[in-house]
């Protein structure tokens, strides 16, 4: 399972593999404690004992967890938690990386290993099997963007309602607040407050224009001359963050079948907690429950809104115009490269659909097999299978960029950029919007 190129590695100190392993995990560690502290605290130990115990135990096990990175420990087998995954994290442990450390080892291996030593603490527990650290963050991000929910909300009633709309230019909108949303992820934003948040979710039309030069490459017109011919395709998203960036997706995807273009839209989510904020079931049920429930705060007027919208896609769901599926292989180790010998079920699946969009960054790393390629690469030279696959589907990725790794640009723009920040490959800055044709 080699990358075609050298892997991203924190032993690069320059690197934001570095800056991760050694900044920024160990505070999404830390979170992760406080969270199953908070929830411990609540407990009535004289009732429930041994929840209690367990819960002082994962905590203990959770710190060991990042004890080990911080001392540049050599990495471990996961141990059988049961899982139907874990035979394939402990193969590709044992192939590739039993004589690595957290920095010597890939980052896209150590990343994904670190969400699944989490995983696996807690699935071997009696009463915490299926708790998710990270479910209090994800429940904050909602109810701070309320503002921009209730914005969107009232916007694709408009969009709806208004046949008159030019569908083209509604694309480009809702295609780029699908892809800012990405811009709001738990795992870079740690310390985030609501006004932050509110500057980073305006959706206005002139805020989209002025985001628009951080786009280095915009496919969207390409993709455009392809999808308006479409009539009640099938559409894929691959999706990433819960909460906004959700939310964001789902007003797309929302259009995309009230415009005609597609009659079903099927929805990939994780199947575990992953990368902080991707989107498991639970994520997906408090965002529509959200919506019902009057808990954000919205005046009555506006509520009028948020029902009518969960309401409407509740009947998708319901209807299996939105479909929900989760595999196991989005959140394993490895790059889509290896998606056909992997999980030759789902790519025979994704094959049947007339495009897939791949939201947010860790899509992308995995997409472009997270290794140093030049940033002038062609994106069909960097996405393996999907492009050299008889039967691929048409690809878009919507990436802000957070990652050292970017392909597809134009000649010049990296110098420029580098001249003027350090860090705008991974500041979430920048972004590209990048399509592939496929080959069906
Ligand atoms: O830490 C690695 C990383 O891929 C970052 O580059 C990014 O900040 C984060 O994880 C996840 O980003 P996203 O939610 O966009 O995949
Ligand atoms: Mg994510």
């Amino acid at each position: 399972a080699n990358p075609p190129r050298p892997a991203l590695k924190a032993t690069d100190e320059k690197s934001f593999a570095f800056t991760s392993t050694t900044y920024r995990w160990p505070i999404i560690i830390t979170k992760a404690i406080d969270d199953i502290y908070k929830t411990r605290h609540d407990i009535d130990t004289s009732k429930e004992p041994e929840k209690a115990k367990e819960g002082k135990d994962i905590m203990d096990s959770i710190a060991l967890l990042k004890y080990e990175m911080q001392r540049k420990r050599q990495l471990t087998p996961i141990e059988d938690d049961g899982e139907p995954d874990i035979n394939t994290y402990n193969e590709v442990f044992t192939r590739y990386f039993k004589e690595e450390n957290w920095y010597s080892a890939s980052w896209l291996f150590t990343e994904c290993y670190l969400y699944r030593r989490i995983r696996s603490i807690l699935a071997k527990t009696k009463y915490w099997r299926n708790y998710d650290p990270f479910f209090r963050q994800k429940e904050e991000i909602i109810k701070a963007s309320f503002a921009a929910i209730i914005e969107l909300a009232k916007r694709i009633d408009e969009l709806i309602s208004n046949q008159n709309h030019d569908k083209k230019i509604l694309f480009h909108e809702l295609a780029q607040i699908s892809l800012w949303g990405n811009a709001t992820d738990l795992s870079l934003l740690t310390n985030l407050n609501y006004n932050d948040i509110n500057k980073l979710q305006s959706i206005d039309a002139k805020a989209l224009e002025q985001s628009e030069n951080k786009i280095l490459v915009n496919d969207l017109e390409k993709l455009w001359n392809k999808l308006s011919h479409y009539q009640q395709k099938r559409i894929d998203f691959v999706l990433d963050n819960a909460g906004f960036e959700l939310y964001g997706d789902l007003i797309f995807a929302d259009w995309l079948i009230q415009a005609g273009y597609a009659s079903e839209i099927y929805l990939h989510i994780k199947a575990i907690p992953w990368f902080v904020s991707d989107t498991t079931s639970n994520d997906f049920n408090l965002l529509l429950s959200s919506l019902k429930n009057g808990s954000l705060s919205a005046s009555s007027d506006e509520k009028i809104y948020l029902e009518k919208l969960a309401k409407r896609w509740q009947e998708y769901i319901e209807n299996n115009k939105w479909i929900l599926k989760s595999d196991y292989f989005w959140t394993s180790p490895y790059s889509y490269w290896h998606l056909k010998e992997q999980a030759p079920e789902l790519f025979t699946d994704i094959s049947k659909s007339s495009l897939v969009i791949f939201k947010g960054d860790l899509n992308y790393r995995k997409l472009v097999y997270d290794c140093k390629w030049p940033t002038t690469t062609p994106f069909k030279e960097a996405i393996g299978l999907f492009a050299t696959e008889k039967s691929a589907p048409p690809i878009l990725a919507l990436r802000t960029s957070k990652a050292d790794v970017i392909v597809g640009l134009p000649e010049g723009i990296e110098e420029r950029l580098s001249a003027l920040e350090a860090d705008w490959m991974y500041s979430g800055k920048y972004a590209v919007i990048q399509f592939n044709e496929g080959n069906q």
